[in-house]
């Protein structure tokens, strides 16, 4: 299992410390939380402090764009050169046109599925795509309860991905802990995202490995 921790919950007083905490405690990937204010209702950080969170980085960037324009974002983020940008289905009018362009620039496509969503959505897009992140709580907040049903929904979208692109990760974002990680790693799911769960411990590296499994 990889583990992306979400900087979402970092103390951004110290965000230099807390980037180093998580690369230093081991984690796979650096999950970045865009929220314009307008998809949800929230507002996170734009292309200042990600330049900055950029800098400080020893693992590689997953950005999880939560916002109405995609592409005016990616146009943000792309000199950043991130592993993954991931967009929701539900923001965006044209996703194959946005996969293409990702992949033009040497990103790895990801798309994003809320809690409502079903799997069968994307599955003309599944070939396309190097991550599905299925929201196992509503975007927009760090520290919500984790929602059942992505358990069921992992198992059919990875009956999806074992007939259009075997290759292609499962991303859970949204309530994950050391109770709930066995269940999504027996359900199919490669990469987790924790925010609460990893800042909120009092070993960060101990609480990434425990996600490890
Ligand atoms: C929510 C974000 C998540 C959030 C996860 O919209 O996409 O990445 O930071 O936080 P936890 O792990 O606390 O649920
Ligand atoms: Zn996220």
């Amino acid at each position: 299992m990889l583990v992306a921790p979400s900087i979402l919950s970092a103390d951004f007083g110290k965000l230099n410390e807390d980037i180093k905490a998580i690369c230093d405690g081991g984690c796979d990937l650096i999950h970045v939380d865009v929220m314009d204010g307008h998809y949800v209702p929230n507002m996170t950080i734009g292309p200042v402090v990600v330049n900055s969170v950029a800098k400080i980085a020893t693992k590689p960037l997953d950005i999880h764009l939560m916002v109405e324009d995609n592409n005016f974002f990616i146009d943000l983020f792309s000199h950043l050169k991130p592993k993954y940008i991931s967009f929701h289905i539900e923001s965006e009018n044209h996703p194959h046109r946005i996969i293409q362009k990702l992949r033009a620039l040497g990103i790895k496509p990801a798309i994003v599925l809320n809690p409502h969503t079903r799997p069968e959505e994307i599955e003309y897009l599944l070939a396309d795509l190097d991550m599905v992140l299925l929201m196992s709580v509503n975007p927009g907040f760090g520290g919500q309860k984790f929602i059942q049903s992505v358990v069921d929904k992992t198992k059919k979208l990875k009956t999806l991905i074992n007939k259009y692109n075997p290759s292609c990760l499962i991303q859970i974002d949204g309530g994950v802990n050391d109770k709930n990680i066995h269940e999504l790693k027996d359900a199919g799911v490669d990469v987790v995202v924790a925010g609460s769960y990893v800042y909120g411990a009092n070993n960060i590296k101990e609480a990434i490995s425990s996600l490890q499994i």
